[in-house]
């Protein structure tokens, strides 16, 4: 799928409240699936990743239901989880399919997760090494990737694990898994990486102590759930604003999670007008207003290479504000990019450049002059956060970017392109273009 974008004709305007954040929404919807009695959400996120989440949540027993402007679930704690009867198709979701391998690795029962093209190249060796370590029976496709063929279990043994990659994937599949096994379970991994997790086992009575230690044999009991908006999806207006000249935007009720925030941090590194508003606490995680304001052109800079864990989905959109800033912006320890739903690394930079950017590839990362933007065709390679990150820089290209393999926005964030039109922004689905 095609999208179609225009330099800006006027300043960003208005106020948006992004979508639900998508980490937080598919533990709700998991933790809900564990739990005895009643879980109510709200502010879940409606997109492609969390919808496969919540189908698998279903064939596994859940049951979900609509209330008002919630979703109600009611979990399986009391008879335990169902076995599937078909295959567990996770589409395009990393994080689906990593959290369940954590759940189902520990069961009584069979089950096989697949993926998409994309997913189906992942690695998944980073969870399946950990989980053999605690007895569970997967077999992957050649090359540690999906699908994961899972076989019942009597039981797993905790592990105190060392994990190589900073992975709230790999720390939440663990957890997960501890939660049936005997003893307790703990992770350390080389830099903190998100910690929603963390926060949300104790809404549903599951004590976690330090290192994420947690005990086997705890049940989850229903909750009720609050989730904010994401700031891997505010990103994209975030560095919309900061790009188009006069542009003046609050983004409400935005998830301000301390290992999710890097963007906000380097954002005003880089000489961002960014402002957090009334900044609260909401059901365990902070959330704040963000008024950004166009504060003429930022300057580059060398990205700390220990923050990257807390801006890692918004890598691609942080490396297309430098490439229209001054100055040169450094990136390092970001070879996690190249394991997501595409090589990020390697699609950002054939796209940058694309459109006239000066810059160097590394394995971990890349070095970026900023200047002028062209115009021209780019291939967001079917990645939601690159084909994104693409739209927002044809806000300020020199005349007309079209960026292909936009099709998986909608595995984040449907309405992105509305939204991004509905504060002026220049982006359209060119006519003949077939829904997808
Ligand atoms: C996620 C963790 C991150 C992130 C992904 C969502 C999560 O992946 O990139 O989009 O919800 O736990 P890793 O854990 O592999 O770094």
């Amino acid at each position: 799928m095609i999208l179609a974008t225009r330099p800006a004709a006027s300043p960003l305007r208005g106020n948006l409240t992004p979508p639900g954040d998508k980490s937080i929404s598919h533990r709700a919807l998991i933790f809900g699936c564990l739990a005895a009695g009643e879980t109510r959400v709200e502010g879940l996120l409606e997109s492609e990743d969390v919808r496969a989440t919540a189908a698998a949540c279903r064939q596994l027993g859940m049951q979900m239901r609509r209330e008002n402007r919630a979703v109600v679930l009611r979990g399986t704690g009391g008879e335990g989880l169902r076995a599937p009867t078909g295959e567990l198709d996770m589409g395009n979701s990393g994080t689906a399919m990593r959290l369940l391998a954590g759940v189902l690795a520990a069961q009584p029962f069979d089950s096989v997760l697949v993926g998409d093209e994309s997913l189906s190249q992942r690695p998944m060796m980073r969870v399946v090494s950990p989980l053999r370590e605690m007895g569970a029976r997967i077999e992957t496709a050649e090359g540690g990737k999906p699908p994961l063929r899972i076989q019942a279990v009597d039981g797993l043994v905790g592990i105190d694990y060392a994990s190589p990659v900073a992975s709230a994937q790999v720390k939440s599949c663990l957890m997960l898994a501890g939660l049936y096994a005997s003893g307790r379970t703990s992770i350390r991994e080389p830099l903190t990486s998100r910690d929603h997790t963390e926060k949300m086992l104790p809404a549903f009575g599951i004590p976690v102590g330090e290192d994420c230690t947690v005990s086997g044999g705890a049940r989850l009991q229903g909750t009720a759930l609050r989730v904010p908006a994401d700031i891997s999806s505010a990103a994209f207006f975030l560095v919309a604003a900061a790009l188009v000249p006069g542009s003046d935007v609050l983004l409400n009720n935005v998830g301000l999670n301390e290992t999710r925030d890097g963007i906000v941090r380097v954002m005003k590194a880089m000489g961002a007008d960014l402002e957090v508003l009334d900044a609260r606490e909401s059901g365990g995680e902070t959330v704040g207003n963000i008024r950004i304001r166009y504060a003429g052109r930022l300057q580059g800079i060398d990205i700390p290479k220990e923050r990257v864990p807390s801006m890692i989905d918004e890598l691609p959109v942080i490396l297309a504000l430098a490439a229209a800033s001054d100055g040169t912006t450094r990136l390092r320890g970001a070879a996690e990019l190249r394991v997501k739903e595409s090589d990020r690394l390697a699609v950002m930079a054939r796209g940058l450049e694309a459109l006239g950017v000066d810059l160097t590839e590394y394995e971990d990362g890349m070095d970026l002059t900023g200047g002028a933007i062209g115009h021209g065709l780019v291939d967001g390679a079917g990645d939601h956060r690159c084909a994104m990150s693409f739209c927002v820089l044809g806000q300020v290209a020199d005349g007309p970017v079209e960026v292909s393999g936009c099709q998986n926005i909608d595995t984040s964030y449907p309405a992105f392109a509305p939204d991004l039109a509905g504060l002026g922004g220049r982006v359209h689905r060119p006519a003949g273009e077939q829904a997808s």
